[in-house]
């Protein structure tokens, strides 16, 4: 389909000519004054509009403010005389895409518009991301109904308004990053930037440049001067996850920019100011890394102006099914795999089991029985085959092949039974803690 133009001009002659040029690759309208200009606006689904500049009664800059006030998908282009550049450059600065000079080039025009077209549409691609964006981070992307999710909805509603720091604690796969992205999403600086840095992944002495930046000649191959994700994310929000693995050195400048909002590069004197919202997020327990000394106190204590804990999976199991159908669903549109839903057999099995690996355990193995049902619903035989050894368990005369495999029954079952808890399973089994660890690795690597 063709883009469509409004020509905009009092003399018939240029209006014409300019019309006529674009015929061919173009949809165009003419109009002879601005108040036409704005009929044609209001009647038709114009694109661009290419505007003389010196109109009587209304000209081309009150046309293009009449025009953007209403619509500001609408591309203004503005065509002017020698005389009066100066009033496009004006306009430009009141939102006209480009301006052209009299007599119109051509080609000039062509890629004009070419490029206009190429910016409108990069324009609208970015306004989508962002809105797509904030539709994943949105308040009721957390799913729930269990009266602990609930208080967190609760806390970061309060939170997301303040610029607190604010410390998400839980386990793995629990959703500390989601509720960070929803605490940014919903907060006054939705529109500034939001960036992560996974502190366990980055090495001590990478961590610090990355974090701060440096500057040109800090240390070898530092060959210009680099910005680090806090002055990147100033007048936004910086998520710092994993801060449990944060190295000591690290800690004594974090601090810093926590209690005075500012920081130097590395190798650089500048002190540069920052309005930046920290969120952090650990898996670890920071009060026992605080006791061992490998967490600094103070810290702890500036971060942790608000807490959010995200409870773990098995202690919302009412959440499951909704969860479940949510991602589910998600994974079926991906996968273009139509799905009626979870039977109700299998919705039990995966309601019983304790689900160490959380939330994203349970979207991966949803994912696998999505992946391998023959069936138009998840049913138990689509199930992966370590939750499904719980129910065979209860089932009668069914008797272990292998020693292997009782073992590996044992150590499920009475998981299950305690919730979890690895500490109360490795005692009913009177096995240590650290073998329970090796066991689990063995037979479920992916969960542990
Ligand atoms: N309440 C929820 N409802 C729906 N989906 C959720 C919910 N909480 C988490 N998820 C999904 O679970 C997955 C894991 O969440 P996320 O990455 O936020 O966890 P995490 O706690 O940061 O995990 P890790 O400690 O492993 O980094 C994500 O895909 C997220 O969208
Ligand atoms: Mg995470």
């Amino acid at each position: 389909m063709k883009h469509s133009v409004l020509v905009v001009d009092d003399n018939r002659v240029d209006r014409n000519k300019l019309a006529n040029c674009l015929s061919h690759d173009y949809a165009v309208h003419t109009a002879a004054d601005g108040f036409e200009a704005l009929q044609k606006v209001r009647d038709n689904d114009i694109e661009i509009v290419l505007s003389d500049m010196q109109m009587p009664e209304m000209d081309g800059i009150g046309l293009l403010e009449k025009i953007h006030a209403d619509n500001n998908d609408i591309v203004t282009i503005l065509v002017t005389g020698y005389s009066s550049i100066e009033s496009a450059v004006d306009a430009m600065r009141k939102g006209a895409y480009d301006y052209l000079t009299k007599p119109v080039d051509v080609n000039k025009l062509e890629v004009t518009l070419k490029n206009a077209i190429d910016n409108k549409k990069l324009r609208s691609e970015n306004i989508n991301l962002k809105k797509k964006i904030r539709e994943n981070f949105d308040p009721s992307n957390l799913l729930g109904y269990s009266p602990k999710i609930k208080d967190i909805m609760d806390v970061i509603e309060r939170v997301s308004a303040t610029k607190a720091t604010s410390l998400i604690l839980g386990e793995s796969g629990t959703g500390k990053e989601l509720v960070a992205n929803v605490i940014h999403y919903n907060s006054d600086v939705a529109d500034g930037p939001f960036v992560k840095v996974n502190c366990a992944a980055l090495a001590e002495g990478v961590l610090e440049s990355e974090l701060f930046g440096h500057e040109k000649g800090a240390f070898t191959g530092a060959i210009k001067m680099k910005k680090g994700r806090f002055e990147l994310a100033d007048g936004g929000t910086l998520f710092l996850d994993e801060i449990g693995d944060l190295p000591m050195s690290v800690q004594v400048k974090l601090l810093r920019v926590l209690q005075e909002s500012e920081f130097e590069r590395v190798g650089g004197t500048e002190t540069i100011k920052l309005n930046v919202r920290i969120i952090t997020a650990t898996n670890k327990n920071l009060t026992q890394l605080v006791k061992e000394e490998k967490f600094r106190e103070d810290l702890y204590y500036r971060l942790k102006v608000v807490t959010i804990d995200v409870p773990p999976l098995r202690e919302r199991k009412e959440d499951i099914p909704l969860i479940a159908d949510f991602h589910l669903n998600k994974f079926a549109g991906i996968h273009n795999k139509p799905i009626k839903g979870i039977a109700s057999d299998a919705m039990k099995i995966i309601k019983a089991y304790h689900w160490p690996g959380n939330i994203r355990e349970l979207m991966n193995c949803l994912e696998s029985a999505l992946v391998m049902s023959l069936d138009d619903e998840i049913t138990v035989s689509s199930l992966p085959p370590f939750l499904t050894m719980l129910e065979e368990e209860a089932a009668e005369g069914s008797f272990p092949e292998t020693l292997q495999e009782m073992e590996k029954r044992a150590i499920i079952s009475t998981l299950n039974k305690f919730g979890g808890d690895k500490n109360k399973t490795a005692n009913t089994l009177g096995i240590s803690l650290r073998t329970l660890y090796n066991k689990l690795d063995q037979y479920y690597p992916q969960h542990v």
